[in-house]
């Protein structure tokens, strides 16, 4: 798998997600077997980019590379201004947001909005790519399937982004007007893949090897991309490049492992956001660790209720090493089938 001159180890993509993906979870994730990891999306808007939340967001000290930021915004020249802003903070790969359907993104036309706008979309492209080039930087582009049941336009911007340059395409395979309803279809990457020379990603709904392994043969896709599945299971991408090699399924992770895991993206998480804002962004990733284990009845909202009222990282740390000890005395086994997503 190859974006421009950079060589992938494996097809296994982290998805963009806002408030998730952030530079711990995305080292982590990489750590344990994906080949790839998107920034959240970073604003185009200059009058932003020195807001903490997005000096944080453009923060990639010690990443692996290929450092891929996300950026999203609706005019043409922020577009190709927030590229530059983020190459030289780093950036080795510029990916496009129009797959996000969050109102606030799309109120403003950016995100899965411009899907609705072709020639503004293509503008966008063409500016990004052009201030990208001189320094070697691909573009990449990330998408749904359209607007609207009645207007799945993927397959005309994915040509249409093509032609202007872009080097990948990645696509969501539902339509703005679904956000995450219904189940992702997959039959549209499959038509764009036929369709393009460069690289094409499916994304969507894919959350166990079998899924994995189904959408890869259904799309012909050159990869695929995990989001939702992959929150408080970070080692869901050892366990697809295990099955998608072997055919095989790797025994589920030790609790140890995970403790492991979890102290380590804990502590790099305080250090990006320190103490105040680490331990209160810290209580989502913990209550889908939390999810992610099969706890007793019962525990993972007692949990919960720990970790929510703690406002030290000592007193969070503590609070997770001890609930991981009550754990540990239960010797509980994680079963393979409890990482679907709910239905
Ligand atoms: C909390 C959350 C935040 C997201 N933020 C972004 C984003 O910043 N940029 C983007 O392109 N997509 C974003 N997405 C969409 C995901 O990248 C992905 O396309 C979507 O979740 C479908 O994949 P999945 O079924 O594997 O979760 C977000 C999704 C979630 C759940």
């Amino acid at each position: 798998m190859q974006i421009g001159a950079f060589t992938l180890p494996n097809a296994l993509f982290v998805a963009p997600m806002a408030g998730v993906t952030d530079r711990p979870f995305r080292k982590l994730c990489k750590r344990l077997g994906a080949g790839y990891a998107v920034s959240e999306m970073v604003t185009s808007r200059p009058d932003l980019q020195d807001s903490l939340k997005t000096s944080r967001r453009a923060n990639h000290e010690g990443e692996a590379a290929p450092i891929a930021v996300q950026i999203a915004g609706t005019d043409a020249q922020m577009m190709a201004d927030a590229a530059r802003y983020n190459i030289d903070r780093g950036a080795q790969i510029i990916d496009i947001n129009m797959g996000c359907p969050a109102k606030k993104v799309c109120n403003k036309w950016a995100g899965s909005a411009l899907m609705q706008d072709e020639a503004l979309a293509i503008e966008i492209v063409e500016a990004v790519v052009a201030a990208s080039e001189p320094h070697g930087v691909p573009v990449t582009l990330k998408m749904r399937t359209g607007w609207c049941a009645s207007v799945r336009n993927a397959p005309t911007l994915a040509l249409a982004a093509e032609a202007a340059g872009v080097q990948m395409l990645t696509v969501h395979g539902r339509t703005r007007e679904q956000g995450y309803k219904g189940q992702a279809e997959h039959d549209t990457v499959a038509h764009i893949k036929s369709r393009v020379r460069i690289p094409v990603v499916a994304n969507g709904d894919i959350d166990s090897p079998e899924r994995a392994r189904e959408v890869l043969q259904r799309t012909g896709a050159d990869a695929i991309m995990i989001g939702r599945a992959a929150q408080g299971r970070p080692w869901i991408f050892r366990e697809l490049a295990h099955f998608l090699a072997t055919g095989e399924h790797l025994p589920p992770p030790t609790l140890a492992e995970v403790r492991v895991w979890l102290l380590d993206h804990l502590h790099d998480h305080y250090d990006l956001y320190g103490e105040y804002t680490g331990v209160r962004s810290a209580r989502k990733h913990l209550g889908w660790y939390a999810q992610a284990l099969p706890l007793p009845p019962g525990a993972g909202a007692v949990f919960r209720s720990r970790v929510n009222a703690t406002t030290s990282v000592e007193a969070q740390l503590r609070c997770v090493s001890d609930s991981l000890d009550e754990w540990s005395a239960d010797t509980i086994t994680i079963p393979r089938d409890n990482w679907k997503l709910a239905a």
